[in-house]
């Protein structure tokens, strides 16, 4: 339980046991019982670069989901190894996009004569063969923290953006942040031929939106928007780029998790927030600032915690490091050489972003 002191006092004497051979990574969705153990907290981009600055460590434990320890393995090191806590962390989000669903989606747009100028960018929350995938057609990765950029560097190579796998971090990036208009923007369902779209529309579209979401952000409504405001006068509303279009249209500021969290370091005492993103880290700022004199709420009356973050508990955080501590590895993640290499060149190019 989060308050077992036993736990809390193993996992200590663990982490402490192995000493330098371990490097603990926490992303901010993480529960409070788990980040109190992180070296270093962050969004999805930080965790990514971060990743490597601790050569020396043996073991990096990733308290987060799969597809942010596979990044973490192509990352670093061949003789460091990343491991995560409970193997069932996994996104659905990234789940909703197959190495083999996008390569039919690839030979739908060859076969509409556009291939040539579509650039794939994909989102940090996809699988290692989606990356390898992006990286081999000439595309980048990016997270919410760094789409536009991301975005105004694949238009400068092509025409046309493939944008996997959430279709709201595409469609918000494309109409908030590039003034492109709905228009521009098709979705591609990979359950439909031809992604249920015809050629026409294809060749019309700038962005083409893979059909992806989050349902923990789907959660959040314009009606969740509208009964906070009514509820709290002068509530500042700040979601996360995951959030549907409209809510993110009615929302007063959009970004990431850590964006979220400068924005209210940066807030004046007595302002009012209501924060749309997971659960854990929006009760972790309510605590944390309450001493300030700012509100923070959650934006949903709904509890919306995401259940696969949630998998990393105490008691699989006190197993990973007591295994670690006694040279048993375990639930390591391994992304084959091949994969890795191409999935390495479309990180790495968003690393170089400017
Ligand atoms: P951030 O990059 O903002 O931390 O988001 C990661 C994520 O999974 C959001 O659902
Ligand atoms: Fe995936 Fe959504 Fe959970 Fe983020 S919050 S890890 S996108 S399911």
């Amino acid at each position: 339980s989060p308050s077992d002191p036993d736990l809390v006092e193993r996992a200590r004497a663990a982490k402490e046991k192995l000493g330098n051979k371990v490097f603990v990574l926490g992303h901010h969705y993480q529960r409070d019982e788990v980040i109190q153990f992180a070296d270093v907290t962050g969004d999805s981009f930080k965790l990514a670069r971060d990743a490597a600055a601790r050569p020396e460590a043996e073991y990096i434990v990733f308290c987060g989901v799969h597809f942010m320890a596979e990044s973490a393995d192509i990352l670093t090191g061949d003789d460091q190894k990343v491991v995560l806590p409970d193997l069932a962390a996994g996104c659905s989000m990234a789940d909703m996009a197959t190495a083999e669903q996008v390569a039919e989606c690839w030979d739908v747009l060859t076969e509409a004569g556009i291939a040539e100028q579509v650039v794939p960018v994909s989102y940090m929350n996809s699988s290692a063969d989606i990356k390898a995938f992006t990286g081999k057609h000439g595309g980048t990765i990016c997270t919410s923290s760094n789409a536009k950029r991301a975005l105004d560097w694949a238009f400068e190579q092509g025409e046309k953006v493939l944008f996997l796998p959430d279709q709201h971090l595409g469609r918000n990036t494309a109409v908030r942040d590039m003034g492109m208009s709905l228009d521009d923007c098709v979705v591609y369902n990979p359950h439909k031929p031809g992604g249920g779209l015809t050629v026409e529309q294809l060749r019309a579209a700038k962005m083409i939106l893979w059909r992806g979401h989050c349902s923990v952000h789907g959660r959040f409504s314009v009606q969740s928007v509208n009964d906070v405001r009514e509820r709290i006068p002068g509530v500042n509303v700040l979601v996360h780029p995951e959030c549907k279009h409209e809510v993110v249209a009615a929302a007063d500021h959009v970004g990431s998790t850590e964006y979220i969290i400068k924005a209210l370091e940066a807030a004046p005492a007595g302002s009012k927030w209501a924060i749309g993103t997971e659960l854990n880290l929006v009760r972790r700022l309510a605590n944390r600032f309450a001493p300030e004199g700012k509100e923070v709420v959650f934006l949903d009356r709904t509890v919306c915690f995401c259940s696969t973050m949630n998998r990393i508990d105490l008691p699989h955080l006190v197993w990973t490091l007591e295994s670690l501590a006694e040279g048993t590895l375990v639930n390591r993640i391994e992304v084959d050489k091949e994969t890795e290499a191409f999935a390495k060149l479309a990180l790495e190019r968003m690393l170089a972003l400017p």
